[in-house]
């Protein structure tokens, strides 16, 4: 399979650092055409836009992740703001709300948040939105600010996931799809319009079945293509030209 972009990747991290050229030289062998590398504080955005800057095709995402919101401080979001101007860096992410771990104070979460909404507003930039267990809050926050962007590695309902379109956001399928309890997911496949699907790995994390445990890399996103394409009457290769269209067009590539 070919044309395959991978929305949600993150390639800093130290599971990759063992092998991360060998392994990045392999991906795009494999027909990867695009990654969008996640940053989830100031060290890890910084380290996405240098990852970029290594390869043609792969674009940074600069931004605090709820996990994170505690350790930021303001200079981290000023700094997070420059990052973004450079022309590799296409979107605010990942940025959200996280309350199945509350790693940060969830009032912080929330400032966190809302002040990265803004910066993306007055940058005209794309989101790349982290929603888990806070659907309710996530969903006031993108009403109110009606961000472009994606729920990525999207964990809603078929409902939520129809809300999110209606404000014509994208919604990111990953791994998740191909577990054997994945009936809220393989829900969402089924009802997300064709122009609003996205597909990611979110690696080293989320590896889809058959290869679950491992780690995960951008070559194993077929398998989650599979899923998605049986669930919508589709080829998986239809699925990935989709997705890679749309993918290009959320974030302006
Ligand atoms: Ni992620």
């Amino acid at each position: 399979m070919n044309n395959i972009f991978d929305s949600h990747a993150h390639y800093d991290d130290e599971r990759f650092s063992p092998d991360r050229d060998e392994l990045l030289k392999r991906v795009f062998e494999s027909g990867v055409i695009g990654i969008i590398n996640c940053g989830s504080d100031l060290k890890s955005s910084i380290t996405s836009l240098n990852l970029a800057q290594r390869y043609e095709n792969i674009y940074a995402a600069a931004g605090i992740h709820p996990h994170e919101a505690e350790s930021a401080g303001k200079n981290d979001l000023l700094l997070i703001a420059d990052l973004l101007d450079s022309k590799k860096c296409v979107a605010v992410g990942e940025i959200g709300l996280d309350y199945h771990y509350d790693f940060s104070p969830r009032d912080i979460q929330k400032q966190i948040f809302e002040e990265q909404l803004k910066i993306a507003k007055e940058k005209d930039l794309p989101v790349i939105i982290h929603d888990r267990e806070a659907h309710e809050d996530t969903m006031e926050l993108l009403k109110k600010y009606q961000p472009k962007g994606v729920v990525h590695c999207f964990s809603g309902s078929a409902e939520m996931a129809k809300e999110v379109v209606k404000l014509g956001m994208y919604i990111g399928l990953g791994g998740a799809v191909t577990f054997k309890n994945a009936k809220k997911p393989v829900s969402v496949a089924a009802v997300v319009p064709e122009d609003k699907l996205l597909i990611e790995t979110d690696c080293p994390y989320m590896t889809p079945v058959p290869h679950r445990g491992e780690r995960n890399d951008s070559s194993l996103i077929p398998f989650t293509a599979e899923v998605i394409a049986c669930v919508r009457g589709i080829t998986a290769q239809e699925v990935l030209d989709i997705t890679a269209k749309n993918a290009k067009e959320l974030f302006g590539i």
